[in-house]
């Protein structure tokens, strides 16, 4: 086993008691309270508030994985400020940085997790960590859902990605929001799909995350995830690895002078639970269906998994 994982079983317990005691209360307390109570605003406001503290109980007892402490400036303070920071910082140059750095491979990777999308046919979409809207564009186009509501925490990443979404005409498809993995604010059953491209690695609570995915989606719904993976071919691993701990950083210091960044991409790739681990970690969150396909001699991977119908 590749990371290390404090009393997984209890944890998953907490998980599943969770989600039995979400449903018990919007069960037997909010949808009474709404057809009961001409304060129902107040009961259910007061409901919601509790239900966010017994969340947070329950995040706190959640596995942590080796990369949730990789943070991009210093080992003090939170990921979740630092990795927003980052991003703000180098969000001018990132489309241009990515397909530079992928020679344009990460094109194909990107059509690659949004065609497993195909056959669902989803009506509205969340992309989760949308950054400068590139999946969100490449699913507008490819599957022309209703509706792609997009969220991150850097404000500087939106920024850009609103731009490029006015350009292309699309404002009324996708709307890109402020928004945590961690505390999503969309009701349970929500969504029709989810993505996440390359930033599962950046949670700081990875299964906290997953888990909200998880609430958000509606019965049978997909979630695809796209990661960078350690390759295991024999020939493309030190070549990989040359790549990320020299040319990436000497290349993203060049271009975007933020030489940190581009660290922080090769140390929390290398820490973040591969494949294997991965896909089992989506199955304690409760994702069914569960599978991995690796792309580039395994330099990137693409992960799908359902909701419970
Ligand atoms: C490597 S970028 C990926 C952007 C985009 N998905 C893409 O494919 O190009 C990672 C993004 O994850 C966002 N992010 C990190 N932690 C997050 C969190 N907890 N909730 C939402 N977004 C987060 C960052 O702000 C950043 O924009």
């Amino acid at each position: 086993m590749r990371y290390y994982c404090l009393g997984t079983k209890f944890q998953n317990r907490c998980v599943l008691l969770y989600g039995f005691f979400n449903q018990w209360v919007n069960k037997t307390l909010v949808l009474p309270a709404i057809a009961a109570s001409s304060y129902s605003q107040v009961i259910i406001i007061i409901i919601k508030s509790y239900k966010s503290a017994v969340r947070f109980t329950f995040a706190a007892t959640m596995a942590e994985f080796p990369h949730d402490k990789i943070k991009p400036f210093s080992a003090a303070g939170g990921k979740k400020e630092q990795v927003s920071a980052m991003f703000d910082n180098i969000a001018g140059r990132y489309d241009f940085m990515n397909r530079f750095l992928s020679a344009g491979i990460d094109v194909s990777w990107r059509i690659k997790a949004i065609s497993l999308f195909k056959k669902d046919q989803p009506r509205h979409l969340l992309d989760v960590a949308t950054g400068t809207a590139d999946m969100a564009l490449r699913a507008a186009k490819m599957l022309h859902p209703q509706k792609i509501t997009g969220i991150d925490i850097s404000p500087g990443m939106l920024a850009i990605g609103r731009k490029k979404v006015a350009a292309e005409v699309l404002s009324t498809e996708i709307e890109l929001l402020d928004g945590d993995s961690e505390t999503i604010h969309f009701p349970d059953a929500t969504f029709d799909g989810v993505m996440v491209a390359f930033g599962v690695r950046n949670f700081e609570h990875l299964e906290q995350g997953l888990s909200e995915i998880y609430r958000v989606l509606k019965p049978g719904a997909q979630l695809v995830v796209l990661e960078f993976s350690k390759p295991k071919i024999p020939l493309v691993q030190p070549l990989y690895n040359l790549y990320m701990n020299q040319m990436a950083p000497f290349f993203a210091e060049l271009f975007t002078k933020n030489k940190k960044a581009y660290q922080y991409l090769n140390e929390s790739s290398k820490a973040f639970p591969d494949r294997e681990n991965f896909v089992r970690i989506l199955s304690e969150v409760g994702f069914q269906k569960t599978y991995f396909k690796p792309l580039s001699f395994g330099i990137c991977c693409v992960y799908s998994g359902r909701k419970a119908s």
